[in-house]
């Protein structure tokens, strides 16, 4: 059983622990929207009977193996536009943690757009964000969070754990408080004061960190695969690929990375 020991001044300060939840994104929101909770609470589940993905898909989790959280943060009037903006600021955090973390040669750890974390190639973390809107702007949001820590097998070829990379059992709980320390930190949620240098840097860091970056790979659009170099992420959040027909860009979902290289 984990006890809430991170030394935060707002990240994870409310903590709910349960050993099992349906999602602990719905359980947050409907924490929020009932006002029960404060900004940054933390809602924890050892094993998610309905873990939820990004776009509808399900997050399939081992029970006590891995971290599934969810954060409720409200934010002062984000606009509309910030969306991917926010995104980029909280992926490139969660890939700050486990770079400094682990203390890795910074290129073990890629973000894949638009939020996985990616180690050595595979995913080993995921972000499910969910915004709540009040009169054109984002009011609040709850960051769910799916980290593969100790599990052993994946169903998926492209899913790893931290384990399996880095040869060792985890401590899931230090891990777990080290993380909401570094948010807590870290994660300026101020979004409205920050100045044009500040917002350049995140999207410079995010392309930074890119999985695939400047590389040629093979993609998959509506019709057939195709080789691609990815050049970065444009601000709304869009996927921007050099083919052979010049600059393209690409929605979320609208294409796919595939997995094997380019000859
Ligand atoms: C993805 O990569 O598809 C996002 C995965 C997000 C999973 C986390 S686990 C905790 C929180 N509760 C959920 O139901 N989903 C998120």
């Amino acid at each position: 059983m984990y006890n809430y020991s991170a030394n935060t001044q707002y990240i994870g300060k409310q903590f709910l622990y349960l050993t099992t939840c349906h999602s602990t994104n719905d359980l947050a929101k409907t924490l929020n929207s009932s006002g029960l909770c404060k900004s940054g609470m933390v809602i924890f589940a050892e094993n998610q009977t309905k873990g939820r993905g990004q776009q509808g898909t399900s997050w399939v989790s081992e029970p006590g193996q891995n971290l599934t959280f969810s954060i409720v943060l409200r934010l002062s009037q984000l606009p509309l536009a910030s969306q991917f903006l926010f995104n980029k600021a909280l992926s490139i955090h969660l890939l700050g943690f486990f770079r400094t973390y682990f203390s890795n040669p910074p290129d073990t750890f890629h973000i894949k757009w638009p939020n996985d974390v990616y180690l050595n190639g595979k995913k080993i973390a995921g972000l499910l964000l969910e915004n709540s809107l009040s009169r054109g702007y984002i009011s609040s949001s709850v960051v769910g969070i799916g980290l593969n820590v100790n599990q052993q097998t994946f169903e998926f070829p492209t899913a790893s754990s931290l384990s399996i990379a880095f040869h060792r059992t985890i401590d899931r709980y230090e891990l777990l408080n080290s993380l909401l320390q570094y948010l807590d930190e870290n994660l300026s949620l101020n979004f409205e004061s920050l100045n044009t240098a500040e917002i350049q840097t995140i999207h410079k860091v995010y392309d930074a960190t890119l999985w695939g970056l400047h590389q040629q790979r093979w993609y998959q659009a509506a019709a057939d695969p195709f080789i691609a170099t990815l050049k970065g992420v444009d601000e709304q959040g869009l996927l921007i690929l050099e083919t052979n027909e010049g600059i393209e860009r690409f929605e979320i979902k609208s294409v796919q990375f595939l997995n094997h290289p380019v000859d």
